[in-house]
């Protein structure tokens, strides 16, 4: 017989029930008999040992609903080694947790943050395989993640019902995309959603070329411009900062974020009305679209087939169209990044999409 354990750590995205329940159903229809144990909002409950032992029945029906059946939390890696408030070793407790439960693996669902403990759990000798989980697609080693392209459509979405608006009102219009360090999210959608400008943290922006980009489309006749920024875009002028310089800005900031100091810049200097959108936490939420559902379960079945094989210490991802486990240790702790020169990027400027560059 197998025990098996089950988290999902870090932000939540759609696909995760789906995944889980890849794993599950693959692990149910192999010839060995397997115990589920699901851990509690993420690392905490392996911690604090909260976790129920789940049934087939804990997994029908949640392929379509997004969230997570076990819930989730942050549990941040910079302090995973340190002491919690009363004292505890929070590495130690998950391991002692891990041997009182007797489990053969432990199966983590979870983005970069999520990977480099569960490394670490690796190296400590627990047998750990990981599902990659982000909407914000930048996690090494693989092409794609789960919760990604249900996020595009999300976002999508918000900048098609801003279109509309912003064609009635001949405005400048900015939609703020989340994704955290990385521009996937947000090149994505707004091609997707035809974005005029794109600006990416991966491709610093110089505000006189937003700006020149605005009015050279009202010079042909249009009447109105499409934004997306990326949460993380990042200026030329600070891009060029110091970290020490860039805190310190960071610190008297007097933006919200980053698409209403770019708004405020381009109504400064144009007089133009601009109008700020942020979507926000709504990309993460909702039905996971039909791609993540096929994808995530693919996935899941081939976590569970390593785990049936015992073949334990990979994530499982997703390369040149093909589903593979990755070494854990490759993953942890690197980010993948929109290349400034990859060929979507090339391919948007040849449409006229402006990154601001
Ligand atoms: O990593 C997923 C993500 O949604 C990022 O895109 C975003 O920056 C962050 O999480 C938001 O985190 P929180 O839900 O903790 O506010």
């Amino acid at each position: 017989m197998k025990r098996i354990g089950m988290l999902t750590s870090g932000g939540d995205c759609q696909a995760l029930n789906a995944a889980m329940r890849g794993v599950v159903k693959t692990l149910f229809n192999g010839k060995e008999k397997v115990e589920i144990y699901g851990f509690l909002d993420g690392y905490k409950g392996l911690i604090y040992g909260n976790y129920r032992q789940l049934s087939g029945n804990d997994f029908s029906g949640i392929l379509t609903k997004g969230g997570t059946i076990l819930g989730s939390s942050r549990t941040p890696f910079k302090t995973i080694q340190d002491p919690d408030e009363n004292g505890l070793n929070k590495v130690e407790a998950m391991k002692k947790n891990y041997a009182k439960l007797k489990l053969d693996c432990l199966v983590i669902l979870g983005g970069n943050g999520t990977h480099k403990t569960a490394n670490l759990l690796r190296q400590e000798g627990l047998n750990v395989v990981t599902l990659p989980k982000t909407i914000d697609n930048d996690l090494w080693g693989t092409d794609m993640t789960f919760g990604f392209q249900s996020a595009v459509n999300v976002a999508t979405d918000a900048i098609d019902c801003i279109h509309t608006t912003a064609a009635s009102h001949g405005r400048v219009f900015i939609v703020e995309v989340m994704g955290h360090k990385v521009g996937w999210l947000t090149l994505n959608a707004g091609m997707a959603g035809g974005a005029d400008i794109i600006l990416l943290p991966e491709i610093p922006y110089d505000i006189n070329k937003v700006i020149k980009k605005i009015e050279e489309r009202e010079k042909n006749g249009s009447r109105f411009t499409i934004i997306a920024v990326a949460e993380g875009a990042i200026s030329k002028e600070d891009a060029a900062l110091s970290k020490k310089e860039y805190k310190k800005k960071m610190t008297n900031y007097q933006f919200p974020s980053v698409s209403y100091e770019v708004a405020a810049a381009i109504q400064e200097k144009t007089g133009r009305e601009v109008r700020v959108t942020v979507p926000g936490h709504t990309q993460r939420g909702g039905s996971p679209c039909p791609y993540d559902r096929v994808f995530a379960s693919r996935l899941g079945a081939e976590a569970g087939k390593l785990i049936m094989d015992g073949e334990y210490g990979f994530m499982v991802g997703y390369k040149n169209r093909e589903i593979v486990k990755v070494p854990l240790e490759e993953v942890a702790g690197k980010l993948k990044m929109v290349e400034p020169d990859a060929s979507i990027v090339k391919e948007a400027k040849l449409l006229g999409i402006c990154f601001g560059d």
